[in-house]
């Protein structure tokens, strides 16, 4: 069996090593396609590979005709909409992600970024502490119950909306509910978004929610670039200048956003939330195991598509 790590964006070295253990003492072949620049070499590379393991790769419906051998595409990371679902069942492919692996290094970088941009991005004048401001935390899964665990430490007062959590699971980690994004975005000094991708929450957050940040608001983005109505953040940054907007990935309107709001806005130019060798290691890892598990036992519990 031929097991495929392709990843534009290479884990650590050390991550690999481990990966490599995992698959080669189950008695399978590992093949890896680091830092590909064309479609092309994911196509020929995946042609005979039984299963697959990715990051933020895009795996569509080429890919899957392509892959003729494949049984499961392991996402080794939270997001999955890089992954064709439907064309992944309709191909018989079990597609599954590594929850909660890589939670911690997104949710440091949230407060690396947060402090900056309360620090004016270092620019030398006088900024803002965290200490005492309120937070809240868009969407209470892995990576917003990591925020919130550091937030706490920062000694900010911590709320967050989440439709699909108990309030007492928020409860017990010392964070408030809130049940309208409205009052999310109105309560709250800073926001950090954690929903992913989905048809319902693409370009989702806009003029009208950031709008409503109180005085001197910071939007942090490390979710997704497509949960932003990028024309409606670029009207809200013109109405309100007291405002900033700081995300791990560049929008599309990125050029427009850095030359009108210099200083008020902050991008990485590669997604760097998960970019630790810690998360490579045991994202990478729970993926190989997840593999072998699927391959020699069946083992689903992570599938995310039927
Ligand atoms: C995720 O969904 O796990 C994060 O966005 C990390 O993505 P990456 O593996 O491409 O860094």
């Amino acid at each position: 069996m031929k097991v495929l790590v392709a990843t534009e964006k290479p884990f650590a070295a050390v991550a690999v090593d481990g990966i490599r253990k995992v698959i080669e003492e189950a008695g399978y072949e590992l093949c890896l396609l680091e830092k590909y620049a064309a479609k092309a070499d994911l196509l020929a590379a995946v042609a005979d590979a039984d299963a697959l393991i990715v990051r933020s790769d895009k795996v569509d419906a080429e890919v899957f005709d392509a892959a003729k051998q494949l049984k499961i595409v392991v996402r080794a990371g939270a997001g999955y909409d890089n992954v064709d679902l439907a064309a992944a069942t309709a191909h018989g492919v079990c597609v599954e992600n590594t929850p909660g692996q890589n939670s911690n290094a997104v949710a440091e970088l949230v407060f690396g970024m947060a402090v900056m941009a309360m620090r004016n991005m270092f620019d030398g004048t006088s900024g803002s502490e965290l200490k005492e401001k309120s937070l809240g935390i868009h969407a209470f899964g892995q990576v917003g119950r990591n925020v919130a665990r550091i937030a706490k430490g920062f000694g900010m007062e911590v709320s967050a909306l989440d439709p699909f959590c108990p309030d007492e699971v928020m409860e017990s980690a010392g964070v408030a509910p809130i049940h309208s994004v409205e009052d999310l975005y109105r309560n709250n000094r800073v926001v950090s978004l954690h929903i992913p991708a989905t048809p319902e929450t693409r370009g989702s957050v806009g003029f009208d929610l950031i709008t409503l940040l109180p005085k001197g608001g910071l939007l942090i983005n490390t979710a997704r670039k497509e949960v932003i109505d990028e024309a409606g953040l670029s009207r809200a940054l013109e109405a309100r200048p007291d405002l900033k907007y700081v995300a791990d990935i560049k929008p599309d309107n990125a050029a427009e956003l850095e030359e009108r709001f210099a200083g008020r806005v902050f991008f990485t130019p590669k997604k760097m939330g998960a970019q630790t060798s810690e998360a490579n290691i045991n994202a990478g890892i729970a993926a190989a195991r997840q593999v072998v598990a699927f391959l020699k036992d069946g083992v689903d519990r992570f599938r995310v598509n039927k």
